[in-house]
């Protein structure tokens, strides 16, 4: 143990969950002010704060320093296994429970992490089979961390043992308001019990050998199995259908690694306390909305690597991430300027800091965290900023953090209650990203800049997107679009003609409705299961070398990376834009199709549109929905976030560009962070935010 971490307590013993009652009892006995046994503060500002890394002594000074800068709740534990079961089968929660009662005398609520993403060496080098295996069948070895298989039986009865003590301890503690659990869960392992894992899920799933060489056209490459066990597991180089079903494979597995330690902690929290794990950028090693049914709460690590932040592409993630659970979210992790894991470590500028943080909360976040607090003096991520230096005191970004943390605090008790709600969609599937991926047939077709693509004119022009999966309710959307959806059931796609059917406007883009849910080829073209409602289908794709020149209704512009001929079967299924000369087999040819259906529509985009040929295009699609801007006549670095309930109607309008605008409200609102008379008028500086409070239409 580290001379720097607090002395070793006597070992805990199992506890009876305590009630809330007695936590407060507890704490009046021992002359504790019960500061924060309040409910929280509905938005947050936080930090990551390890203070098993750093002396006792020491705790009072840090969160003397977080509470002059209205820092209001931290996130501990994460990665302190070794501090709390220092040997195995003893617990040390002494110091985390002091850790937790001194943040309260600070006014600081306290997020726990499970430090299942760290596991100590007594574990890794007792039991190496809990080792992770990577893909070249190397054995991982301790240091660093996420070293642990996934599928591990062993490895998740540590884990539940460890959560389930830290649950008994502090699952009704009032201080204590949500769990983390893990950390970024994602890199799968390749061990054996994976394999046996894997074939056990594939016999479950497709009950007869044969069925699953039904699926994966087996009889190619002469790759019939005669038993499940012959399958092998790999995440590249393979056939589609098995690759596919690996990745819901690993969904699965982390699903239910998750659920280990969920279950551990409902069964002693109260049920105030939220369960969150933190995922990553566009993180697709799983399939988040599976993992989501298990937690209260989806939370993300925003960073923006190599501090080039721009707000549609930032926001696109927020949007992202709300959708997981379709309620609001907390950002876990976020940089205090920098981080120390990109080509180059370029720092957010201070007014960057601001704008991503009010933007996070204008798409749903009720907290932003920073990532994190005071290095440790040693350790991989000795460079990545921080809000205090090695000395203890602030560096520039803590009077940054403070100076949005005390806007929080302003504004925060007007959001309370509220949520942005969207009229547009933008459906997500992993299973079609992943299908893209495996099979990209240009390297320039990247899913996610595609998905952004369509995202930035939507999210201008609406100024609030859902990203949903295709499995959401949709009558809420006046447009839904999909981008790519490449994998279509068709379960999938009776959803979709639903909504069609009763009114709804959907929007295809290319590559959609191309694969069945075995991520074979379907029969009918594209986009199979609703080419007959489309009353169309795709002709032939092409990967792009040059730019091809289209033309029609919306104008002109050129498609890239990816174009589709098309062709309009149904007498009113209408031509509206065609290619232009170009590789030959394009020339002339439909590149988008639409076709009405009753008060609904049904609308195939068959090429990745220049950026102002596909503004003119959704726009107009958006106007022929109804579809209405939240706010008119904003400028184009302005943004507006809205969100709204309890009767309320709250603006946050951030201006992202160096030109001071003015915005016209559609309604008066106060301003919060400044202060004065309810005003319909904003001038907003370069770099300025702005929240309003009006009354809910
Ligand atoms: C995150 C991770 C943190 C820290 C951070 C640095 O991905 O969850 O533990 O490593 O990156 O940016």
């Amino acid at each position: 143990m580290p001379a720097n971490v607090p002395s070793p307590r006597a070992p805990c013993t199992a506890r009876r969950p305590r009630r809330a009652a007695w936590a407060l009892l507890a704490a009046c006995l021992a002359g504790l002010p019960l500061v924060s046994a309040a409910a929280p503060p509905p938005l947050l500002l936080g930090t990551a704060w390890y203070p098993e890394q750093w002396p006792e002594a020491r705790w009072p000074k840090d969160l003397a320093l977080m509470q002059a800068a209205h820092i209001r709740v931290v996130r501990v534990g994460e990665f302190a296994w070794s501090t709390l079961e220092p040997h195995q089968g003893q617990y040390h929660f002494g110091w985390l429970e002091r850790a937790i009662a001194e943040a309260a005398r600070h006014h600081i609520y306290v997020v726990i992490g499970t430090p299942t993403a760290a596991p100590p060496a007594w574990l890794t080098s007792r039991y190496p089979q809990t080792l992770r295996v990577h893909a070249d069948g190397r054995r991982a070895e301790h240091g660093n961390r996420q070293q642990f298989s996934f599928s591990s039986p062993l490895y998740r009865r540590f884990c539940r043992q460890i959560v389930t003590r830290l649950a008994e301890r502090f699952g009704h503690n009032p201080d204590v308001i949500g769990w983390q659990i893990d950390n970024e869960m994602g890199p799968p392992s390749f061990d054996a019990t994976t394999r046996r894992l894997f074939h056990a899920w594939l016999r479950h799933k497709y009950h007869t050998v044969a069925a699953l060489n039904r699926h994966w056209t087996t009889a190619y490459w002469s790759q019939t199995y005669q038993h499940f066990s012959q399958v092998p597991m790999r995440a590249s180089n393979e056939n589609p259908g098995l690759l596919l079903d690996f990745k819901r494979f690993v969904s699965a597995t982390w699903t239910r690694y998750a659920a280990n330690q969920v279950q551990a902690i409902r069964r002693f929290a109260a049920p105030g306390q939220f369960i969150t794990t933190n995922t990553t950028h566009w993180g697709d090693q799983f399939d988040q909305y599976t993992l989501s049914r298990e937690l209260s709460l989806a939370s993300w690590d925003d960073y923006v690597p190599e501090g080039r932040y721009h707000w549609l592409a930032n926001g696109v993630q927020d949007d992202l991430v709300r959708g997981y659970k379709r309620r609001d979210f907390w950002v876990m992790e976020t940089q205090p300027a920098f981080v120390d894991w990109a080509p180059v470590n370029a720092a957010l500028p201070p007014y960057a800091m601001r704008e991503l943080a009010w933007q996070d909360v204008g798409h749903g976040a009720d907290a932003v965290l920073y990532w994190q607090w005071r290095s440790a003096l040693n350790g991989q991520e000795q460079y990545h900023g921080t809000l205090l230096g090695p000395d203890g005191e602030p560096v520039p970004a803590y009077r940054v953090a403070r100076s949005i943390a005390a806007q929080f605090a302003l504004a925060g008790a007007a959001l309370a209650g509220t949520a942005p709600h969207s009229r547009v969609a933008l459906l997500q599937s992993y299973a079609s990203r992943w299908a893209i991926d495996f099979q990209r047939q240009t390297d320039r077709f990247s899913v996610v800049r595609e998905f952004t693509a369509f995202y930035k004119p939507l999210e201008r022009f609406a100024q609030s997107v859902d990203v949903v999966s295709t499995r959401a309710p949709l009558s809420r959307y006046r447009l839904v679009v999909a981008p790519a959806l490449n994998v279509l059931s068709r379960a999938e796609a009776r959803h979709l003609a639903a909504y069609v059917r009763a009114g709804g406007h959907l929007v295809l883009g290319p590559r959609s409705g191309m694969k069945d849910s075995y991520d074979a080829l379907w029969t009918e073209r594209q986009p199979g299961p609703l080419a007959a409602l489309l009353g169309g289908h795709v002709e032939q794709y092409y990967s792009l070398l040059n730019p091809v020149p289209l033309s029609g209704r919306f104008g002109a512009g050129k498609a890239s990376v990816w174009a589709e001929t098309l062709r309009a079967e149904a007498s009113n299924t209408q031509v509206l834009m065609r290619y232009g000369p170009s590789n030959g087999w394009l020339n002339g040819q439909p590149a988008i199709i639409t076709r009405r259906v009753g008060k609904g529509s049904i609308t195939y985009i068959g090429a990745w549109l220049d950026p102002p040929l596909m503004s003119t295009v959704l726009d107009a699609l958006a106007r022929a929905a109804h579809v209405q801007p939240l706010v008119r006549g904003v400028a184009r670095n302005v943004e507006v976030c809205e969100r709204t309930g309890q009767g309320k109607r709250v603006w946050i309008l951030i201006n992202h560009g160096t030109k001071a605008h003015t915005v016209h409200l559609p309604a008066p609102a106060t301003a919060l962070l400044t202060g004065g008379a309810a005003q319909r008028t904003v001038t907003l500086a370069p770099h300025q935010v702005s929240v309003l409070l009006g009354s809910q239409l």
